[in-house]
């Protein structure tokens, strides 16, 4: 069975995945260093400590991710890694890393965005409308059969993830702050009246969020009590869009993926609303592993298509 190796360097978290078969996939490794230690240093992520931290923790993720597989570097058939977006240091030098492996394996690189690994992560067939809520991104896409992604709602300003993680920085939670503030927010007492964002439009606005929940804590209001207001504004602004993006499309399956996909509070709701589909909670956040799902799914279409254009020569020649 085929074996595929995915990296992510995009960001904060040094990733490396390794999964076995086209068809029916297994996970053998999803290893993660994380540089959550510096931006709680330093309050986020800063691009040249990040891309220095990449490189010294590429080669020992790389080793660990290969022994908790229990492979060898000549038992990898496919090496993938994200080549974009991202902070450049880090893709320079994951990309470079996993590059050389290829080289010296002389096996095939396959490059990969950073948003298709995360619509990969929730391992479903295409089509569907992809949810994509991360600290980066917070967008709706709709996802074809050909593994293209046309972005039908995409914010205006700040992301989900941000606005949880910069709320959280002032109410003092360590970075990034998303999974506190779900917890915090389940001993609110008093549950103020939820705002609409952005009425009417196909479009994400979090940035008034964040002013309000700054003002909230400001006039004294309770920590608990705000982080449930932020949250289940988030939750009724992505609903709200939802609904906009299924009605336009007429695409009813939704898959949900990236960082905030973790929250439990976020997934009940959607879940009640919309026929959705999550990825694993270690699959949520970034991750070597949803890299190679991303590759395994160009494989299965590159193989789908050159089936398809030797049927079709052949019926032609006959
Ligand atoms: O996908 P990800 O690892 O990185 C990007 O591609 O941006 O997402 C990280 C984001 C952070 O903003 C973090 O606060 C948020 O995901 N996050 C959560 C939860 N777990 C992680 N937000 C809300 N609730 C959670 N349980
Ligand atoms: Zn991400």
């Amino acid at each position: 069975m085929q074996i595929i190796l995915g990296c992510d360097t995009s960001c904060d978290d040094t990733t490396v995945g390794i999964i076995r078969g086209l068809d029916h996939t297994e996970i053998l490794s999803n290893v993660k260093f994380s540089q959550d230690i510096f931006s709680i240093k330093y309050g986020g992520v800063v691009p040249e400590v990040s891309a220095r931290s990449h490189l010294e923790e590429i080669k020992p993720t790389f080793l660990k991710a290969l022994n908790v597989a229990d492979i060898k570097l000549s038992d990898i058939d496919f090496f993938a890694c994200t080549v974009g977006p991202g902070l450049i240091g880090g893709l320079l030098v994951g990309s470079t890393f996993i590059k050389t492996l290829a080289k010296l394996e002389n096996k095939p690189f396959i490059g990969i965005h950073h948003l298709e690994g995360h619509i990969a992560s929730c391992r479903q067939k295409p089509p569907f409308l992809a949810l994509i809520i991360s600290g980066g991104h917070s967008l709706i896409s709709l996802y074809d059969e050909s593994l293209s992604f046309t972005t039908v709602c995409n914010t205006l300003d700040d992301s989900a993830g941000e606005v949880f993680d910069k709320i959280g920085r002032i109410m003092g939670l360590p970075f990034p702050a998303g999974a506190h503030i779900e917890d915090l927010a389940t001993q609110a007492q008093i549950f103020f009246p939820i705002p609409k964002i952005t009425h009417g439009r196909l479009a994400f606005s979090f940035s008034g969020l964040k002013t309000k929940c700054k003002q909230m804590l400001e006039k004294g209001i309770n920590a608990a009590d705000v982080a449930f207001f932020l949250q289940e504004s988030i939750t009724s602004h992505l609903v709200d869009k939802l609904r906009m993006a299924v009605e336009l499309t007429g695409i009813q399956k939704i898959s949900v993926c990236g960082g905030v996909s973790a929250n439990k509070y976020i997934r009940k709701e959607l879940s009640s609303n919309f026929n959705c589909f999550f990825p694993s909670l270690e699959l949520c956040t970034d991750n070597g592993a949803m890299i190679a799902l991303a590759a395994k799914d160009k494989i299965l279409l590159k193989q789908d298509l050159k089936k398809y254009f030797e049927e079709f020569s052949s019926k032609c020649l006959s």
